[in-house]
């Protein structure tokens, strides 16, 4: 069979984007992030929806120009499914189906979970494979999930989040610091400056694989409002220090029940993926597992952590040498679970 070569687009967020891949290795990956958002504390979905539709020509144009290929070159076409907002899946779905019609070519339908998770196998000749089993702690702004990867199409939830997810925690928390959304980024570099150890906040108390940053937030808000009284420039004085503080705590979190997951599965092999994977705290972190429980790290190449259309690239290319097609009645799924 010839290497084929899958345009893949992403559109479930607040990022537009489409990639060229060829195999495993990738040949564009174009992201257009919305600035609209900046303000608003976190997406809005009607605003999303109607970028998207704005961003789409010119950044699947963009991409098939800069892979230096022609469209009658492409293959397959990869969109993201779901998980996602409903209206900005229905754009990248929309544009898919389209361009799979007058291309004349497959469509396969990607998981976007399954996507940060796949964006491991992307060729890289400065990094080793993964290989299987492996734990992947899956860390974005809408989920927080430690998956079991047995094999491509066999993917096992060991544990989720029981409210916020990580990138969440980071966005909102962030907010109330007065960060401008994503505050995630802003929040992991005004830490660098920040001692870690300056204030500290509960842990969640969970037994199992589970996950919960509501109350981090809370204990923040509170703690916020109570020193806010006494000094009203309190978080302008304090900011390195808080943020540092806060990222220590949600990295905690994260470890913690990741270590769990090593001790309950025996797997030694660990991934991270997702947004919050770019951390820098949590690369660290993640990193002495190395020592600490004799595991294998991966850890992604950074334009790869965020939303990507190269992630969704790669799952379509693995599933085309799967023959694993969609057809043309394929939609948009807001809750599509891995
Ligand atoms: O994977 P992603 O691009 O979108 C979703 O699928 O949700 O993740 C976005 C999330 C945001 O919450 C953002 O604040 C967070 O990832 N994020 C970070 C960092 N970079 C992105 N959080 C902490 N530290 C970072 N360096
Ligand atoms: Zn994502």
């Amino acid at each position: 069979m010839k290497t084929p070569i899958i345009l893949g687009i992403e559109s479930s967020c607040d990022d537009t984007s489409a990639a060229i891949i060829h195999g495993r290795k990738i040949l564009s990956n174009i992201v257009a992030t919305q600035k609209v958002h900046e303000n608003y504390g976190g997406v809005v979905p009607e605003l999303a929806s109607r970028a998207h539709q704005q961003n789409i020509v010119p950044v699947v144009h963009q991409a098939i120009y800069k892979a230096n290929i022609s469209k009658k070159q492409i293959d397959a076409i990869a969109f993201t499914k779901g998980p996602g907002l409903v209206g900005s899946l229905l754009v990248g779905t929309s544009f898919a189906k389209s361009l799979s019609m007058s291309l004349d070519v497959p469509l396969i339908e990607v998981n976007h979970m399954q996507g940060h998770i796949f964006a491991h196998f992307i060729e890289d000749a400065n990094r080793s494979p993964i290989t299987f089993p492996f734990l992947c702690l899956t860390v974005s702004g809408g989920h927080t999930q430690i998956v079991q990867v047995n094999n491509y199409f066999d993917m096992i939830i060991l544990g989720e989040t029981l409210d916020d997810a990580a990138g969440e925690a980071f966005d909102k928390i962030g907010k109330l610091l007065g960060l401008n959304y994503p505050a995630g980024p802003l929040l992991d570099k005004i830490s660098q400056e920040g001692n870690e150890n300056k204030y500290s906040f509960p842990l969640p108390k969970l037994n199992g694989i589970k996950f919960s940053f509501s109350g981090i937030k809370t204990s923040v808000l509170y703690f916020l409002q109570k020193e806010i009284k006494k000094n009203s420039n309190f978080i302008n004085e304090n900011l390195n220090d808080l943020c540092a503080s806060v990222q220590k705590t949600i990295i905690k979190a994260l470890i913690k029940k990741l270590k769990e997951a090593i001790h309950l599965t025996g797997i030694k092999n660990i991934a991270i993926a997702g947004g919050v994977s770019a951390n820098s705290k949590l690369r660290t972190e993640v990193l002495k597992l190395k020592e600490s429980d004799h595991c294998k790290i991966f850890i992604p190449k950074l334009e790869y952590t965020t939303d990507n259309a190269a992630m969704i690239a790669i799952v379509g290319s693995i599933k085309f040498e799967n023959q694993k097609f969609t057809d043309l009645s394929a939609s948009a799924n807001a809750r599509y679970k891995i």
